[in-house]
């Protein structure tokens, strides 16, 4: 198999986003083909086919592709990468005249700003640039429940919304014909992957589950010239389960270019920063499409200093409860809260709001407390943050490690007034990242998520 990627190319919209604050010459050759030795997106030859087929998904659409000539072929694919070399030039003369085009197609005319955002103009150009051309096909292979819907509410529904705004929401993102696409997604849903075919009462093994992720990208790689093109590269799925990165995981060598979009992204559990997206994590109660937005209201209207409520998943909870749990008026921590408390409320009178992780990295609670104007402060480990490739997260909120636990008072006690109004007014500026919107706007959270699919896909190019 012939594949390449061109080395310049690698990684440079990620740098691009990356160069907060500095100078349009460290884009020189240097910088980026030293970043390219340290690539994960080094793509190796074919993987070793194990096709196992045996627990096959059938294919329920008469989707055929038109055996067009060759030639007509390349000219599509010449144009979606000569499409993709103009995006890239765009988003690099912004950065370098630091201006935000002015000519916006885009219905929105928000301009992020600020010192939230690694590098705003690359952002708000490359924003643009997704909303002109980006184009996903989503395979019609394989059934429901397992395939084509997800979870639509509580803290999995990002699987479902997802999948459903693609194929169901008339999305101006949907490829008609795979041949448009720049990207493809596996709309498998690990949420109910797990929910109906994992017996523990039987066995705990996960083989089954690992079986049918497999079996799908198999079938979607005889079936297509699409996965073996790129190895994978342009392929995405999209998973809040705390499985999703096992059963993802099961087969590295085939599956090791492949775009996993997660809420759980764990470092230490095989997360890589550079192919993976990291997606927030947010409680979609029924009937809503997200925690409520209570207030806004400044620090002067929030009289608990800091406020946690949940159970003791995880060892990061256990530590933060044995040492705060019902003890201090000021950083309010509580396993269970009474019945006539109300939770929202009482993160909208907090001025800081204690995110832990639990059995799993990432918490709904970053999206609620940043819905509510409440200062997020991460308690985790090994935690990649969610859109990092855009958002500074120092700038907005306060991490604390796990071994810091003790000094949490402290550490938010030493944050003055002036810091904390920054940091609070900063918190609301990035409110409309984290916004679930049906059908999705420009630079909502959904948006957020294929945009962070998009800069993977600015930083491959295909063989013509
Ligand atoms: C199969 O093709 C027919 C005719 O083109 C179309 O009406 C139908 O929706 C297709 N079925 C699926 C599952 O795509
Ligand atoms: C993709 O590669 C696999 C493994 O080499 C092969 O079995 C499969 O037939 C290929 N798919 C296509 C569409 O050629
Ligand atoms: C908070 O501000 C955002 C925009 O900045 C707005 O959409 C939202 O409605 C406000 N919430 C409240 C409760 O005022
Ligand atoms: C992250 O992954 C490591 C390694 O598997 C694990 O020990 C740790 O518990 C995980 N973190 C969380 C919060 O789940
Ligand atoms: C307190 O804040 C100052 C300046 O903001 C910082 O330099 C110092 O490290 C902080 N101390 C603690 C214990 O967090």
């Amino acid at each position: 198999m012939k594949f390449s990627l061109a080395p310049t190319l690698v990684l440079l919209v990620l740098l691009l986003l990356y160069q907060h604050h500095s100078s349009p010459s460290n884009l020189n050759s240097n910088v980026l083909s030293s970043i390219f030795v340290d690539a994960t997106f080094i793509v190796a030859p074919s993987p070793s086919p194990s096709m196992s087929m045996e627990f096959s998904i059938a294919a329920s659409s008469n989707f055929t592709l038109t055996s067009s000539p060759q030639n007509k072929e390349k000219t599509k694919k010449n144009r979606i990468e000569e499409g993709l070399a103009k995006s890239r030039a765009a988003i690099r003369e912004a950065v370098r005249l630091k201006k935000f085009a002015s000519d916006i197609k885009v219905e929105e005319t928000f301009i992020p700003r600020g010192a939230v955002y690694r590098n705003a103009y690359a952002f708000h150009q490359s924003h643009i640039e997704m909303e002109k051309r980006f184009k996903v096909w989503v395979y019609r292979e394989g059934e429901t429940p397992l395939v084509h819907m997800g979870p639509m509410n509580n803290i999995y529904g990002i699987e479902g919304q997802f999948v459903d705004e693609m194929e169901r929401g008339m999305s101006p993102f949907a490829a008609s014909h795979p041949e448009e696409a720049h990207a493809f997604l596996l709309p498998v849903s690990i949420a109910n992957v797990v929910h109906y075919l994992y017996r523990p009462l039987v066995t705990y093994s996960r083989e089954q589950l690992h079986k049918v992720f497999l079996d799908y990208v198999n079938v979607v790689a005889h079936k297509y010239p699409y996965w073996n093109r790129s190895l994978g590269a342009d392929h995405f799925f999209v998973s809040c389960h705390d499985w999703a990165p096992d059963v993802s995981g099961s087969n590295p060598e085939q599956l090791k270019n492949l775009i996993r979009v997660l809420c759980n992204a764990n470092t230490s559990e095989g997360f890589i920063p550079q192919r993976d997206v990291s997606i927030p994590e947010i409680n979609i109660p029924r009937g809503y499409l997200g925690p409520p937005r209570l207030s806004n209201s400044s620090g002067h209207d929030r009289p608990i200093l800091a406020f946690f409520a949940g159970g003791s998943h995880g060892y990061i909870r256990k530590i933060l409860l044995q040492h705060w749990k019902d003890k201090d008026e000021e950083v309010q921590v509580h396993e269970y809260l009474a019945k006539r408390k109300d939770y929202f409320k009482l993160m909208a009178k907090a001025r800081f709001c204690l995110c832990p992780s639990g059995y799993e990295v990432a918490s709904p609670r970053v999206v609620a407390a940043i819905n509510l104007g409440c200062v997020p402060v991460i308690i985790s480990d090994h935690y990649s943050l969610p859109f990092s490739d855009v958002l500074d997260w120092t700038m907005f909120t306060i991490h604390v490690p796990s071994e810091k636990i003790p000094e949490i008072k402290t550490i938010l006690k030493n944050v003055s007034w002036r810091r904390y109004r920054v940091l609070q007014r900063r918190v609301l500026q990035v409110q409309r990242h984290f916004v679930l919107n049906r059908p999705s706007q420009p630079f909502d959270m959904l948006r957020m998520l294929l945009h962070s699919v998009w800069l993977r896909r600015l930083n491959l190019r295909l063989p013509l």
